[in-house]
Formats: C-alpha cells, structure tokens, sequence
C-alpha cells in the first residue's frame, strides 16, 4: 500500500472556448484538474489550497469513506468550505476494496462545471482485472460549457427560483473542439475507456462510429460482460467499457449526445472527438456513428436494465434481511418565493426539490457533521425525516395529484440509523414539476439496484422483480420520470451522508436528504475524531 499525494492550488484560469476566453475555477492550472490514480489499499492526501474568489471544497465521487467522513467533502454536509484567499484543508481516505473509475468534484455552487478531474483505482498488481487485460485505456470526461461565470448562472437561477440557463455546449475532456485526437489504436487490440459523466444536468448517450462495447464496470463496480453499442451515462455516473479496434482501419467519431427524459424538451447538443488508428490508409472523412433519439427513453432504459454485478467468487452479497424500509418521493415541487429571491415570479413561486415533500435546508452555522460529532445537532438539524410521504397518489398520472405536492416544507431533517442496519429504499420519481429523471447519488456508500421501473412502484407486483442473487452496485442511479428504484445497503459507515439529484440544478432547490450513521460497537466501527485543520464556520 502506498501513499499517494497532491496538492490542488485551485485559482482562476483564463481558458479559450468557442472562439472567446472565459475566466474559470481551476485546479493547478489544468482544466479538466489532474488525474488522481490509486490502488486498493493505499492511502490518498490531497492538500487543497484555496487561491479562488470562492468557497470551496471537494468531494470524491464514490469513494466509501470509511471512518473518514470527515474528508468527503460536501459544503455545510462533512464540512464548512475551504475559504478564499488561502484558505487550506488536506483531505485523507483510504481506498478499500474498490476498484474502478470514479472522479471527483468541487461540491459548492456550480463549481463543479470546471473543478473536476479523474480518480482511477486500479486492482493491486497480484490482481488484475477480472477481465482480458486492456492494451491501453483512455479517460473521457464528459462535461458542459458556459460562456460565463458558473457561479452568475446558478445566482441568477436561485434569484429567480426556476432553472438555470442551459449550457452552450458539452465538453469532452475538456474541449468543445469536435475534431481533438483522443486515442490511437491499433487494428485487433482492446483498449479500456473510463466514461465519466462530469456534465451539470444532462443524462448522456455515448457511441463510437463502427464499433461497440462491452461494459465491465458502472461506478467502480464491475458487471457481468454487457454488450452493447450505446452507452447511457447520467450525472455522477461512471461506465468502465472494453472496445475492440475492429474496424477498417481509419478515423471514427465517439460522440456524446444529450439525453432528455423530460417531455417536452427541445434543448439537444453533440461532442465529438476522434480515434483514429494507426498505419490508417483510409483518406475518407471521420464517420459519425449514429446516435438514438434525444428523447429515446427505452434505450436509456434497455441499458441500465441490462447491467448486473460481477460475483467474484459467486457468492450473492445483498443483504437479505433488511431492518429499515422507506419509501421515499421526490421530483420538483415550488413553494412561495423567499424575499432574497429578488427576480422570483411572486404568482408561480419558486422551483423547489424535495424528498418525501421535505425541502432539504443546508445549515449556515455549522456543518451536519460537526453537529453530530458534538451529539447535540440542537439548531442545526432534527431527526425528523419521515419514513414514507405525507401522501401516496397515482405518480403516474392521477388528476391532480400533484396538489398534494405542490407545496413542499422545508427543514434540515435526518433519517438517524444504527450502526450496521440493512436499509431499503424505494425512491418514487414523483414527476410533478419537470418530469424528468432524476440520478439519484448516495455518498459513503455503493447500494444495490434490486429493480427499477416506469409508473408507480407496487410492493404486490414489484418485489417478485428483485434480483437477489447479481444486482449491480452503483452510488448513482438514475430514477425514471415517473418510475421508480428499489436500493439496499448496509449502513456500516459512521458519519453524515447525503443523498441528492446530482443534476446540478436541483441540489440548492433542495432535491436532498441526510443519513446520519451512529458509531458502532468497536474501534473499527467509529468515527475518529476531526483532522486539525478540519474547516469550521
Ligand atoms: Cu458527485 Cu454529492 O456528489
């Protein structure tokens, strides 16, 4: 086990896009921000220095955390952020028992459009793959672009109470540029390419012209061999897939597209870049591969149903006996605009998110974590977050059913566990506002995605559907409009965890809830206290 350490000097960088320079929020000068690769086993520092005009901190997508909450990184959640002018935090976690890719991201604003960058954990070298070892591998970081300052777009969007302005185009690591060389292959090998989906609010589709895939992995956790030729990538989200040069030797197009689940969306944008093969003899222009329809939900759909978890030594790993059971709703709502909200609509109200019709409130004066440490979260949450919602409705459809949700509460709640508990959720995407889906991400935990599916979930007919023996793992799962997902896992992880829309857009409205994780019996099961320059308030 090794240590693997960096410091993020993060400042603004002058970057060209589309033929303007636009000043953003960088790591050491590097947009996407540096590659983080580590093994299982070792241990990861990162020193973050805070040379922005902004608040800042940093989350690692997927990493577990264990015993060390603390380093997780979401603002007001684990943390109070990392000041400006200089401000220092270094975060510190073990990688244990993963393997994969995952990334990570600034978690404060909108920050994350540009603070962001790849986290590989590769097996021990004893190991390997439990695949073909690949020829060579290729990140792909999938992301958007604006012509002007993230942190403008999200300001107005919360003075105003409804969605942000849409991005101008998507990015692939990085560059809006169709025609960028990513990888050069040779005729007859398999590379490895790590997708990661770093985009704000769109689902993507991904396809290479002439070639297809078999998925090995989806967040850091590996999957049975999935062929396919289109991948489906949501928010968080991450796809480990093997691709054969097996075509005629040339340059071919990979192309992410967005995906809309949303019903009448009009808004759609393509990035391109290239492979290209070596000795190619072929002077003939890059083909593009053809892409499904931006709204093509039964693609989307086919592909996630499609996934199921590799067992290594295949003995089925779910946890059968479950002890807490929830039910849990969420979509968009609005609630009456507050007066800060200045540009607020005073009739429609502002958008707000909820789950199970309780907008979730990050606190000012202290984190949730901190809060739990001192055993009194007295002012800064309640344990109140309610089992189930206040009301059940046909979601998919019911006439007027959407009353009863319209207005949201508000409130800093937590869902408290005991240390070890088995907890299944089944998350109802209410689709009342902005039916869309919706990627659900939990941190401190990867879940098991037991089923999934359109309409109302119905407990009769839907638990036959489970799959207990090889349901895939993930720590993101992207929840149907007007469907439903059923998640297990154990709470074998003490500390403060979010579970929020990763659209970027819906974590300020609230889309939120906290698990809040109790220490356990012994020494390996508790939290240790804060780091010395842990940032507080
Ligand atoms: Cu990738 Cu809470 O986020």
């Amino acid at each position: 086990a090794a240590i693997v350490e960096h410091t993020f000097n993060v400042g603004n960088l002058t970057v060209e896009r589309l033929g303007r320079s636009q000043v953003i929020t960088a790591v050491n000068g590097q947009f996407p921000g540096p590659k983080i690769e580590a093994r299982d086993g070792d241990t990861v520092v990162v020193h973050v220095v805070n040379n922005s005009p902004y608040n800042m901190s940093i989350h690692w997508h997927g990493i577990l955390q264990r015993q060390s909450s603390w380093a997780d990184g979401p603002n007001m959640v684990s943390q109070c952020p990392i000041r400006p002018g200089g401000g220092r935090y270094t975060y510190r976690f073990n990688i244990t028992g993963q393997e994969g890719t995952l990334w990570w991201h600034a978690h404060v604003s909108f920050l994350r459009a540009t603070v962001y960058g790849a986290l590989l954990l590769r097996p021990a070298p004893a190991e390997g793959y439990p695949f073909d070892k690949p020829h060579r591998e290729a990140t792909i970081l999938l992301g958007e672009w604006w012509n002007a300052s993230v942190v403008d777009v999200e300001r107005q969007a919360l003075l105003a109470g409804g969605a942000p302005n849409n991005s101008v185009a998507l990015t692939i690591n990085g560059l809006v540029d169709g025609d960028h060389q990513l990888l050069a292959v040779e005729r007859g090998r398999t590379y490895l390419l790590r997708i990661v989906n770093a985009a704000l609010n769109y689902q993507l589709f991904f396809k290479v012209a002439a070639h297809s895939f078999t998925v090995v992995a989806a967040d850091a956790c590996y999957t049975d061999p999935y062929h396919t030729d289109v991948i489906v990538v949501a928010p968080g989200q991450t796809v480990d897939a093997l691709m054969r040069a097996d075509a005629h030797p040339g340059r071919y197009y990979m192309a992410a597209q967005v995906y809309q689940s949303l019903a009448n969306a009009t808004y759609s944008a393509t990035a391109t870049a290239l492979i290209t093969y070596y000795h190619q003899d072929d002077a003939t222009p890059p083909e593009m591969p053809s892409m499904p329809a931006f709204n093509d939900s039964a693609t989307a759909e086919r592909f996630y149903a499609g996934l199921t978890g590799l067992l290594r030594d295949s003995t089925p790993t779910v946890p059968l006996h479950v002890d807490t059971r929830m039910l849990v709703t969420f979509g968009l709502g609005v609630t009456p605009c507050a007066p800060e909200q200045t540009l607020c609509n005073r009739t429609l109200g502002s958008v707000a998110g909820s789950m199970n019709n309780v907008s979730f409130q990050f606190p000012a004066a202290m984190s949730l974590l901190e809060a739990h440490m001192r055993g009194d979260p007295d002012g800064v949450y309640t344990r109140e977050f309610p089992d189930r919602p206040p009301v059940m409705f046909d979601f998919s459809g019911e006439a007027g059913a959407g009353a009863a949700f319209a207005f949201t509460s508000k409130g800093t709640k937590v869902k408290a566990l005991r240390y070890g508990e088995t907890v299944e959720v089944v998350l109802q995407n209410t689709a009342i506002l902005g039916a869309e889906n919706h990627p659900l991400h939990l941190h401190g935990f990867n879940f098991y995605v037991l089923a999934q599916g359109a309409g109302n979930f119905n407990a009769h007919r839907h638990v036959r559907a489970y799959n207990l023996v090889n349901p895939h793992q993930r720590n993101t799962v992207a929840v149907p409009t007007g469907g439903w997902a059923v998640i297990r896992f154990t709470a074998d992880n003490p500390g403060v965890w979010i579970m929020h829309c990763h659209l970027d857009s819906h974590l300020p409205f609230g889309l939120a809830m906290i698990f809040e994780v109790d220490d356990g019996p012994t020494p390996d099961a508790v939290l240790p206290p804060p780091p010395p320059d842990y940032p507080r308030c």
